[in-house]
């Protein structure tokens, strides 16, 4: 691992019994109040998402490095958004997650069919969340052309819940 992802992995958080007993969260905040880390991280994400023409960040998280790395790609931004948020739905999607159960909603009017989406998040545990994500994602009939987190968590193999697609992690714990 290069010198430059050892100090971000350094700078994320481990806290125990959160958001439930038993559950060890890894927490991003501060990796991504830390000027230096949060650029690296945008261009490591950024390195690999050439061939995108849209990104799609997903709440909470996802919306902090979706925005900047869109940014950084010279590409709009599209939040998927737990329920309640938007004044107008295009699709709903119910899932699993490591502690509990989720939804994700997709915003009317904004993913173009077609487009070819870098979906983002900070972390892939279970992969419920981002195989929800893409699922949204197509059936807005756009295309996923990657996934990209800053961290997986290796034992949740939420790789293997998204076989077929490009995933890239720049740290996997
Ligand atoms: C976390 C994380 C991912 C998801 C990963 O979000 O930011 O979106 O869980 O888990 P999975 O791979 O098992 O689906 P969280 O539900 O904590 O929501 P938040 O970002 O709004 O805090
Ligand atoms: N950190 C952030 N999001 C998560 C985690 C975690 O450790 N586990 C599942 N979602």
């Amino acid at each position: 691992m290069s010198p430059e992802l050892e100090r971000v992995s350094g700078l994320i958080r481990e806290v125990a019994d959160f958001p439930q007993p038993g559950v060890l969260f890894r927490d991003l905040s501060p990796l991504l109040a830390d000027a230096e880390g949060f650029r690296v991280v945008v261009e490591e994400m950024a390195a690999h998402g050439a061939d995108a023409d849209v990104v799609v960040g997903i709440e909470a998280r996802g919306f902090l490095l979706g925005a900047a790395l869109a940014l950084r790609l010279g590409l709009g931004v599209v939040g998927v958004r737990k329920p309640g948020k938007l004044p107008a739905v295009a699709h709903r999607i119910d899932y699993a997650l490591e502690y509990g159960t989720a939804t994700l909603e997709l915003p009317e009017a904004a993913l173009r069919p077609g487009s070819r989406a870098l979906v983002v998040d900070d972390v892939l545990a279970t992969g419920g969340t981002v195989e929800a994500a893409c699922a949204l994602v197509e059936h807005a009939e756009a295309e996923v052309s990657a996934v990209s987190v800053v961290m997986e968590l290796a034992a949740l193999n939420g790789r293997g819940r998204l076989a077929g697609r490009k995933v890239r992690s720049l740290l996997t714990v």
